[in-house]
């Protein structure tokens, strides 16, 4: 969008999170296949992710495949898959594009089970956006909230095992240090369309303080009109972080 028509906020979260929900019903409601939604969400995804970096929200996650989304039906799961890896080669395609926007790419999750060709993939893009931190894109592909703070207790455990580390020390920013989150702001606002109203382990750690904005607008249909209205709804929320 033109820097001109951008809209400007008193404050601006410094991390977002989103929960992409409602591709399948938004399929349904169409007559289509589950999978179509899931290639409309897909460029909602782009859509929104652009809308946000230039808007300058620093740190941008999005749930894209959760630990539990292997029991959908394989062809789901597949054409998924498949959205990953069209993503995954324009990233490479748009190297230049996305060096000048300062784009640093992030996957967060159990790389365990994703095929060879998407983690080879994957590696890759992080490799190419290593050097830039303007906008931090953290897609969360086999991810689960639970299994990550298991991750890192038992990055810990190791260095009790080793003797370098005693129980009575572990402190909650050495929880931190060791999530896939490590180094990055805590979210500040969470949005989760599509009318569902839970939190489906996504950053259960890091969202201890997040403002939570909820619509009922299935994803593929989420504009950027929509995520200007969490922006506005979080501008005037009063955050105390347990104080007065
Ligand atoms: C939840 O909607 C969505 C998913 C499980 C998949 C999200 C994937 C994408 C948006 C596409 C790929 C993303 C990238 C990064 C290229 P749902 O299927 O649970 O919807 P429903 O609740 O209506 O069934």
């Amino acid at each position: 969008m033109d820097q001109a028509q951008l809209p400007v906020f008193s404050v601006l979260p410094q991390h977002v999170g989103i929960i992409m929900d409602g591709n399948g019903r938004w399929a349904k409601q169409r007559g289509l296949p589950r999978y179509k939604g899931h290639i409309e969400g897909a460029k909602t995804f782009r859509k929104i992710g652009e809308f946000a970096g230039d808007l300058g929200i620093h740190c941008l996650t999005f749930y894209a495949f959760s630990t539990e989304n292997w029991k959908r039906p394989p062809e789901e799961v597949a054409a998924i898959m498949d959205l990953f890896r069209e993503y995954l080669r324009e990233l490479d395609d748009r190297k230049a594009e996305n060096e000048e926007k300062g784009i640093k790419v992030n996957f967060i999750g159990d790389r365990t089970g994703i095929p060879r060709d998407i983690l080879a993939m994957m590696a890759h893009s992080e490799r190419i956006t290593r050097k830039k931190d303007h906008v931090i894109l953290n897609i969360a592909v086999n991810y689960g909230g639970r299994q990550e703070i298991v991750h890192s207790v038992r990055e810990l455990a190791k260095e009790i095992e080793k003797g370098r580390l005693k129980a009575k020390d572990i402190t909650e920013q050495m929880i931190s240090d060791h999530l896939y989150t490590a180094g990055l702001p805590d979210p500040d606002l969470i949005i989760r369309p599509s009318g569902e109203y839970r939190l489906s382990n996504f950053l259960l750690w890091q969202s201890a303080y997040a403002e939570f904005w909820y619509s009922d607008i299935l994803w593929p249909d989420f504009t950027e009109a929509d995520f200007t209205k969490a922006l506005r709804a979080f501008e005037q929320r009063n955050r105390r972080f347990g104080g007065v």
